[in-house]
């Protein structure tokens, strides 16, 4: 079932939203050659419980942390680590705030220092492709309309879309229905409704799209090696359009 979100709950999730919005922008200005994930996360922990929200994601499956930081050819779910980030690295940071029961979601990937050309395409064609779903994110246009925005964008820059890994609903629950893909054909799948809130969240390849997971159960990296990148917003579906609650 697909909830449908009043104003004021919209609103909730927006005051969670710009929470999330505000430790990433804190976030960016902390990621330099030297740093480790790991400081990232505790600094993203305090910043979260310092502004009364709480990071849903620590305790969520029993995962541990309360973001996910992905590095390198590490697609999504990443475990903070103690090693530090080095000139040339791109890293996502993937996090959900919960304030007074209504959450926020939203992924981020950032350059360490120089990154190389082909990374630096990588993550603008992945942040592009996001803002192209999010477009289509209006109300009478199907799912498919946003799955199929992102990948005619990240397929004509020779990127691929991640397939094992999707957008979600949310709520007062991290994964509601409906499941939002960032591939397939357009003009399929769930017609778009006032009040509904989804992530939209792809993550683009710059080889092929399989991935493999670690021995750690969570760690999900490209099966070639190749570099992957994210970049996730929160979404209201509303009379006025698509509004981005984790809008920085
Ligand atoms: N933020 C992720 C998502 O987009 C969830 C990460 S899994 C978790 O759905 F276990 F770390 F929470
Ligand atoms: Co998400």
């Amino acid at each position: 079932m697909i909830t449908i979100k009043t104003k004021e709950q919209i609103a909730n999730m927006k005051a969670a939203g710009e929470i999330l919005a505000a430790c990433h922008r804190e976030i960016a200005k902390m990621i330099k050659p030297g740093i480790t994930t790991q400081e990232i996360d505790k600094f993203a922990e305090k910043f979260i419980l310092d502004h009364g929200a709480t990071p849903e994601q620590k305790g969520y499956n029993g995962y541990q942390y309360a973001t996910c930081a992905s590095v390198n050819d590490v697609i999504c779910h990443g475990f903070p680590k103690p090693e530090v980030l080095k000139d040339g690295d791109i890293v996502t940071i993937d996090m959900v705030v919960n304030l007074n029961g209504w959450l926020a979601d939203s992924a981020w990937s950032y350059r360490v220092g120089n990154v190389s050309e082909q990374a630096d395409t990588l993550l603008r064609v992945t942040e592009e492709s996001l803002y192209k779903g999010i477009e289509k994110a209006v109300i009478g246009n199907r799912l498919g309309d946003i799955a199929n925005a992102i990948q005619v964008h990240a397929e004509s820059n020779n990127f691929s879309v991640v397939r094992e890994f999707i957008g979600h609903g949310i709520g007062e629950v991290m994964h509601e229905e409906p499941q939002v893909l960032h591939y397939g054909p357009a003009g399929r799948g769930t017609r778009l409704k006032e009040g509904m809130v989804i992530t939209i969240e792809p993550m683009l390849n710059t080889g092929d799209w399989r991935s493999k997971l670690d021995s750690d159960g969570w760690t999900a990296r490209t099966k070639d090696g190749g570099l992957s990148a994210q970049y996730e917003h929160t979404i209201a579906i509303t009379a006025e359009g698509p509004i981005i609650l984790t809008a920085q």
